[in-house]
């Protein structure tokens, strides 16, 4: 009987063994399979987490001047008095107008007369001009925030993108009266905000997390090109928010559902003629009759 149960146990335990050979070999291959998985996954990780990098080397990435001093201006702390995307409002009590000048809507043209106006209000706090005038020191002083001086903090060419964003976010760079859709056109696309997703007079670079180039395209070079091949297209864009030569492409179209932000379809709530408007201001604003007064 011991000699039986004995040998039952040697059995067992050489099946036994067998077996877990067995469940060593699976899971050598298992551990194989899983490496290689992790291999394949951490690429993909990877590569994914590079894509802006790779997108920012492959893709002609286009930053307007406007959009760097945009962007400078939230990291110089401008906005934090002259409020949120330059609109003023953030109170001064002392001060005669009791809240800090917006950059936008006109305001600037109660403060500066030139754009060198402009680079000493960044420099030095305020224009020579009034830096020297008794009255203004003295009223500047009864003030709780004072504009300061930025001279050793920024660049000269820091300078210079600050001052484009300054005059494009302006509201003075306006077309004249000659042309009368390109005027009414700037009309609409103030009141329908245009500028709030395609940056400063169209300067582009506002971020949309998802789209092909992380950011919503402006109007002042490349990547409008690239986008506006024709004025039928251009009017597809604005009446119906997309254009068929992007939704209908492979990688375009996966970038264009993916987007965070996307073009809205005007058309659907614009009489066609103030659609027209808008083109003609958008190409307005392409060919660039402005550009010297933004520097
Ligand atoms: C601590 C608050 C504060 C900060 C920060 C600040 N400003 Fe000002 N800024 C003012 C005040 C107050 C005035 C009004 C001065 C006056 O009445 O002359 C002013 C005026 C101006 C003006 C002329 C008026 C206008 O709004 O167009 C410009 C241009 C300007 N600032 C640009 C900037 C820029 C660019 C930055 C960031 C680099 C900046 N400011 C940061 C307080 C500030
Ligand atoms: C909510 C944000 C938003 C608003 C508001 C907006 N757009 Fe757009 N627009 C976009 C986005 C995003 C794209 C790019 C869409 C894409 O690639 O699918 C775009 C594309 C365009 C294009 C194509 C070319 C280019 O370079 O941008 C034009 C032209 C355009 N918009 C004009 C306008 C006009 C004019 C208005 C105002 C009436 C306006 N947009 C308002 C987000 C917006």
């Amino acid at each position: 009987m011991a000699r039986i149960i004995a040998a039952a146990m040697v059995l067992s335990s050489r099946a036994g063994l067998g077996f877990r050979v067995r469940i060593g070999h699976a899971q050598a291959m298992g551990r194989g399979r899983a490496l290689w998985l992790l291999a394949v996954v951490a690429a993909l990780e990877t590569g994914w987490l590079l894509y802006p990098t790779a997108r920012r080397v492959a893709l002609s990435v286009e930053e307007t001047p406007a959009a760097r001093g945009r962007r400078l201006a939230g990291e110089l702390g401008c906005f934090t008095c002259h409020g949120p995307e330059g609109g003023g409002g953030t109170k001064n009590p002392g001060s005669q107008e009791g809240e800090v000048p917006a950059f936008t809507e006109q305001t600037q043209m109660m403060y500066v007369k030139s754009t060198d106006d402009v680079r000493e209000y960044i420099l030095d706090g305020a224009p020579k001009r009034r830096r020297e005038d008794e009255d203004y020191r003295t009223r500047m002083g009864a003030a709780a925030l004072h504009m300061p001086a930025y001279r050793n903090l920024v660049s000269a060419a820091q300078v210079e993108d600050l001052v484009a964003y300054l005059r494009a976010t302006s509201g003075q760079i306006l077309p004249g009266q000659d042309d009368a859709a390109v005027a009414h056109g700037a009309e609409v696309a103030i009141e329908y905000d245009c500028f709030g997703c395609h940056g400063a007079l169209g300067a582009g670079g506002v971020s949309n997390p998802g789209s092909f180039k992380g950011y919503i395209p402006g109007f002042w070079g490349d990547d409008y090109d690239e986008l506006v091949r024709s004025d039928d297209e251009l009017r597809q864009w604005l009446a119906d928010g997309k254009i068929p030569r992007i939704t209908e492409h492979p990688i375009g179209g996966w970038f264009f559902r993916r987007q965070a932000v996307k073009m809205p379809a005007y058309g659907q709530f614009l009489p066609a003629e103030d659609v027209a408007a808008l083109g003609a201001y958008v190409k307005w604003i392409r060919a660039g009759s402005w550009r010297s007064k933004i520097q």
